[in-house]
């Protein structure tokens, strides 16, 4: 990892993009915004100012170096709304779907997180592979055990990251080694939150794994600690895959569907984020939609795990427009970077036959990502006052994607190659509350 920490204030000149609206709910130019020569001025940690270059260099303060980004975009940094961190070593363990991958890798992989020189190791090559892919703000699911919760949050904070995280809930279902009990899982859940919720940019996260791994007992007391630390997050996963989904019905053959499980428990609402929702139908997006309840899409998780197509134009409806983040879900997802993500969404988009544009792929990256956390005031666009996350874009990493480049006639077709091209070659350099925290070697890339 590259730290050139800088003290004071800092500015960047390159082509701005951002989104300052939802541009599935508003027209592109009310939703986006583009400077082509632009400059954003960043002081203690924020931006302070982000417009054209002509417009703000009479603000730039008296000796001020300015980062010369020309030929790159400079971006909000990127917000993964779905990600393990304890299944960044099991990534392309492929042939099962969701319950047959879960016993077969993912579980036997949880359990080496016992140990904390595992937690620790893991948590920093996890959190310097967000940092080379432009991703500053990431909600994250830890294993069972409470160090890996320690080991991450300790890794986020030496990087300034800001993340939402939590220890998983699971007493059924699972190896027993895993399991923690509905009352040691509480006062454990509790304990992190107290000591870790709202330490600098670090934030806590509820996190009962599905409703197959918990007891309506440990959902009942997942829900009353939410309700205890009402402005903490709740994170769990729901309507993935068509098996799970008639096993849960079994399960809990007294609630209406899934998405009843997690209301009745209190585990639905603002904060809250339920990965993936494929098999949702509408009355549960509706409910989704009226009480705030975000979902997280991983869409190269659900086609590597062949979990379905999940319908985000439909998700995103504006009679009930569901809060929607994009989610990497490694280690059932392939790639940390969120501009592959955005390419495999519009791949998904498509295959269900309501293709998503490369503007709307980015917003979900960005402020879309941030409002499903309730975070859209503070992080996810360019708007003065925002934490000053960043990332350097460069359209020409690579001899291919330059060639591609050269014949681009717009930004948003820019966005769209980056996000066909994209990985973390694409990241020039990344920027977590002001600070330069990755910068891609020059050498590197093509
Ligand atoms: N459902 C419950 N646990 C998991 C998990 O670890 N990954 C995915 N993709 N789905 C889940
Ligand atoms: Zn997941």
């Amino acid at each position: 990892m590259s730290t050139a920490y800088a003290d004071g204030p800092i500015a960047l000149r390159g082509a701005l993009v951002w989104c300052e609206d939802d541009p599935f709910l508003s027209s592109e130019e009310q939703a986006f915004r583009h400077e082509a020569d632009g400059l954003v001025i960043c002081r203690d940690g924020k931006i302070a100012a982000a417009g054209s270059y002509a417009s703000l260099k009479g603000e730039l303060p008296p000796d001020i170096a300015v980062a010369d980004y020309r030929g790159h975009l400079i971006a909000p940094g990127f917000i993964d709304t779905h990600i393990h961190f304890v299944q960044t070593g099991i990534m392309g363990a492929h042939g099962r779907q969701l319950l047959d991958w879960l016993e077969r890798h993912t579980f036997p992989a949880e359990h080496a997180f016992a140990d904390q020189t595992v937690a620790r190791t893991t948590a920093r090559v996890f959190c310097d592979e967000l940092l080379r892919n432009g991703t500053t703000t990431a909600l994250v699911f830890c294993s069972v055990h409470p160090q890996s919760v320690d080991a991450l949050f300790e890794e986020a904070s030496q990087r300034g990251l800001l993340i939402v995280a939590g220890k998983v809930l699971m007493d059924r279902n699972a190896p027993s080694a895993l399991l923690d009990t509905a009352q040691t899982g509480y006062d454990q859940s509790k304990a992190l939150l107290n000591k870790w919720h709202g330490r600098g940019r670090l934030r806590y996260a509820v996190t009962p794994r599905f409703a197959g791994t918990s007891t309506p007992e440990q959902l009942e007391l997942a829900g009353a600690l939410w309700k205890e630390h009402p402005d903490a997050h709740m994170q769990t996963h729901i309507a993935e895959n068509e098996r799970e989904v008639a096993w849960i019905r079994e399960i809990f053959p007294k609630r209406r569907d899934y998405f009843d499980i997690y209301a009745h428990f209190g585990l639905t609402g603002r904060r809250a984020v339920l990965a993936h929702g494929i098999h949702l139908d509408e009355s549960e997006l509706c409910r989704c939609h009226e009480s705030g309840t975000a979902i997280a899409h991983c869409p190269t998780s659900n086609t590597f795990l062949g979990s379905g197509l999940f319908r985000l134009r439909d998700a995103r409806d504006a009679k009930r427009p569901v809060e929607i983040g994009l989610g990497t879900d490694i280690g059932a997802g392939t790639s940390f970077s969120l501009l592959a993500t955005m390419g495999e969404a519009y791949k998904v988009s498509q295959l269900a036959h309501a293709p998503i544009d490369a503007i709307e792929a980015f917003y979900l990256a960005t402020l879309g990502g941030a409002r499903a956390l309730d975070l859209g005031g503070r992080i996810g666009s360019l708007a003065p006052g925002q934490d000053a996350d960043l990332v350097i874009l460069d359209p020409n990493a690579t001899p291919l994607m330059a060639f591609r480049t050269r014949s681009v006639s717009s930004v948003k077709e820019m966005l769209a190659v980056l996000m066909t091209f994209g990985d973390d070659r694409a990241v020039k350099a990344t920027y977590a509350a002001g600070h330069l925290v990755h910068e891609r070697p020059s050498s590197a890339g093509g």
